[in-house]
Formats: C-alpha cells, sequence, structure tokens
C-alpha cells in the first residue's frame, strides 16, 4: 500500500527552519516538498534544493496538513487562528503557547501521551529543557525527581543565526585586529561568557530561560511541584548546549542504576568513561540525535544514596528543536492525529 503522502509547511528559515528541511529529508519523512515562508519573499537554498520562499500570511496554510513554525513568538501568535482554521496541525518552536493549557508542550520520548489532547496546535520546549528532560525524565519515572538544580553551557546559535554568526564575525574581526561588533548578545562573546540569557524577572532576577526550564519541566513531567533551580549562561561556542545537573530523587539511586536506565532509553547515550576521556561534550554531541549523559556519580554533598550529578550535552538545534518537531509531526501521523 502506499503510503500517504503529508503536505507540510514551514514558517521561518533561520537556524532552527534550515534544520528543520534537512530532518525531514533525512528521516524521509512523508511529504512532498516543503512550502517555505519567512519574512520576505526570495529563493533559499538548503542541501541540494532551492526553495521560494513567500512571506507567511494567513492566507499561507489552506490545504497543508502540518506546519512547522521556527519563527519567532510574534509570528506564531498572530498566525496561530489561520493554521487551526486551515484545518492544518501547528507544531511551533516559540515560547508563544508552552504554557497555555490548552496546548500540549511535547517531547515525544517524555510525554507523546500528551499529543492526544491536543487542539490543533503543539508546543516544543525550550531547547534546553528538552535537552534535560531526554536525560532527565528516564530517571524521574524510575524514582521519582524531587529537586534539580542546573547550571547551563548554551551555544551562541541558541540565539538563531545572528547569535552564530556574531561569535563567528568576533572570532574573524579579533584575528584581524579589529575592533569587535557587539549586537546579538549583551556584551562581547569571545574569550567571555555571558550569564544573562532572556529578560530578567525583576520580581526573583531569575532570567526567562531560567524560569522556563522549571515551569515546563513541571508540565511535561506532570510535575507541578517540582523543585527547580537553574542558571543559564551562554557560552563562546557554535552549537550544542550542555547542562550540570544536580539531581534529588525520592527513592535511592546509584550511579550504576541510572546509567543503566538511560542505556535502555531512547534519545540519551551514556557516554561515561572518564578515565579514558570519555564524558559528553558539545563537539561530541553536534549534529548527533541523542543527548549525551555522563560524568555520572553520587551526590558526595549528602548522607543518603538519593543524590546524583551528571552532566550532558545536546544539540540544540537538532535534539532541542528540529528534531523534536519532526518527531511530533511522526507521533501525530503513528497515533492517527493528523
Ligand atoms: N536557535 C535555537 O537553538 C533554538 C532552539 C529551540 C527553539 N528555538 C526557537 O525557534 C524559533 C526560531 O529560532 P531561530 O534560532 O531559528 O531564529 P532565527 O535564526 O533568527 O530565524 C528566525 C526566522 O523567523 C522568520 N521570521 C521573522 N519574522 C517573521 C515574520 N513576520 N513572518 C514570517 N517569518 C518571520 C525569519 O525570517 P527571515 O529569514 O525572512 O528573516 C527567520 O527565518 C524561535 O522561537 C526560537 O526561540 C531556537
Amino acid at each position: 500500500m502506499k503510503m500517504k503522502e503529508y503536505k507540510v509547511g514551514l514558517v521561518g528559515v533561520g537556524a532552527v527552519g534550515t534544520e528543520m528541511i534537512k530532518v525531514l529529508k533525512e528521516r524521509k519523512f512523508p511529504c512532498g516538498k516543503v512550502h517555505v515562508f519567512a519574512s520576505r519573499e526570495r529563493d533559499e537554498k538548503i542541501l541540494d534544493e532551492t526553495y521560494h520562499v513567500m512571506p507567511a500570511t494567513e492566507k499561507s496554510f489552506d490545504g497543508l496538513d502540518i506546519v512547522l513554525f521556527a519563527g519567532k513568538t510574534d509570528v506564531a501568535l498572530a498566525l496561530k487562528d489561520a493554521v487551526v482554521k486551515a484545518g492544518a496541525k501547528m507544531i511551533d518552536n516559540s515560547r508563544a503557547f508552552r504554557q497555555d493549557p490548552e496546548v500540549p508542550l511535547v517531547v515525544p520520548q517524555v510525554n507523546a501521551e500528551d499529543l492526544d489532547w491536543n487542539k490543533g496546535v503543539i508546543a516544543n520546549p525550550n531547547c534546553t529543557t528538552a535537552i534535560m528532560l531526554e536525560a532527565v525524565a528516564p530517571l524521574h519515572k524510575a524514582k521519582g525527581l524531587k529537586r534539580l538544580v542546573a547550571s547551563t553551557y548554551q551555544a551562541a546559535s541558541g540565539a538563531g543565526a545572528p547569535g552564530l554568526a556574531e561569535l563567528e564575525n568576533q572570532i574573524h574581526e579579533y584575528a584581524e585586529g579589529k575592533k569587535l561588533t557587539v549586537k546579538a548578545f549583551q556584551h562581547q562573546l569571545m574569550y567571555n561568557l555571558i550569564p544573562h540569557i532572556d529578560k530578567f524577572d525583576e520580581t526573583n532576577w531569575y532570567t526567562l530561560e531560567e524560569l522556563k526550564m522549571r515551569n515546563e519541566a513541571r508540565k511535561m513531567l506532570h510535575h507541578p511541584d517540582l523543585r527547580l533551580s537553574c542558571t543559564c549562561v551562554r557560552v563562546p561556542i557554535a552549537r550544542a548546549h550542555s547542562e550540570s545537573l544536580n539531581l534529588e530523587f525520592e527513592n535511592d539511586i546509584t550511579p550504576e542504576e541510572a546509567r543503566e536506565i538511560l542505556s535502555g532509553s531512547e534519545g540519551v547515550r551514556v557516554v561515561d568513561d572518564p578515565l579514558n576521556g570519555g564524558y559528553p561534550m558539545p563537539l561530541d554531541a553536534t549534529a548527533k540525535y541523542d543527548v549525551l549523559a555522563g560524568r555520572i556519580r553520587q551526590d558526595i554533598s549528602r548522607d543518603d544514596k538519593k543524590g546524583l550529578d551528571m552532566f550532558v550535552s545536546g544539540d540544540q538545534l537538532l535534539r532541542g528543536a528540529a528534531l523534536n518537531a519532526v518527531e511530533i509531526a511522526e507521533h501525530l501521523i503513528k497515533r492517527g492525529l493528523v
């Protein structure tokens, strides 16, 4: 029997959108040529194909089955009703709908079942949350997560194509002895790190990126009381976010048990051979589907066996965004929801 071919649209063809086209092709997603929309009309070459990009308008979505959104929050908010009215499923990467109780927030390996109650829109979590939960959710399911303290090391491309361009440009400017241009980030990123991602919440002095991690993890793990604190830091690397995680569980857990649980989990690969240089690093996670998890050890600040420390690295453009969105689309098909 011939497999149904779906009509897929894409809004936004920057860092994440470009990656989405690559992932759709790589995974042989059952669709024809993707209809690409962005802020203005032009031709855009991705891999070996040229896409005629059209401006995204309310009339763009008629006849489409699935629309992947890799634009900004205001674009998603402005076009949501038009997508739903056209009868297409919207899979959005912005923060527009993540905390909307009517919208499932999904990483398929964590909570695919939440797709069943979608009303036309599905949200992708923040990439840092997605990478963390690939490694944390299996441990939570087995041992009951109580509290999590995270520090992140987030790549320049996490701020989109302009973020990566700025880091690369600063490296060139430095080599040529020129004054460095600072525009996409608050400070020079090359030879520096910046503990400031997204705006500050002036009631508690966390950044919105940090609060997203807590609020999104609570929603996706169905754990409204999860205690989670984190510090998000931009670091001068091109691609793949890393995170240092301190975890407290309801039940005892040993590093050996954690490795065994994670070894049997989809979306995560244990790399934990420290004496031979085996631990997660962003260069090794770049362009890979799996989140790398390692440096797994018992938390020595505790007297019991309920605490673990772990280090993870994952490609935020791929695992944290484009691949997650395409996997959501695959699961919608598998569950007969599109
Ligand atoms: N970068 C990451 O690591 C990452 C990870 C997870 C989630 N996200 C989220 O994914 C989304 C896209 O991020 P990105 O990093 O790919 O950003 P980006 O590289 O800056 O690309 C943004 C895209 O949005 C398009 N756009 C802007 N205004 C538009 C409009 N009015 N109508 C239609 N399209 C419009 C731009 O169009 P033009 O090309 O015409 O300028 C561009 O293609 C954001 O919500 C971001 O928070 C990013």
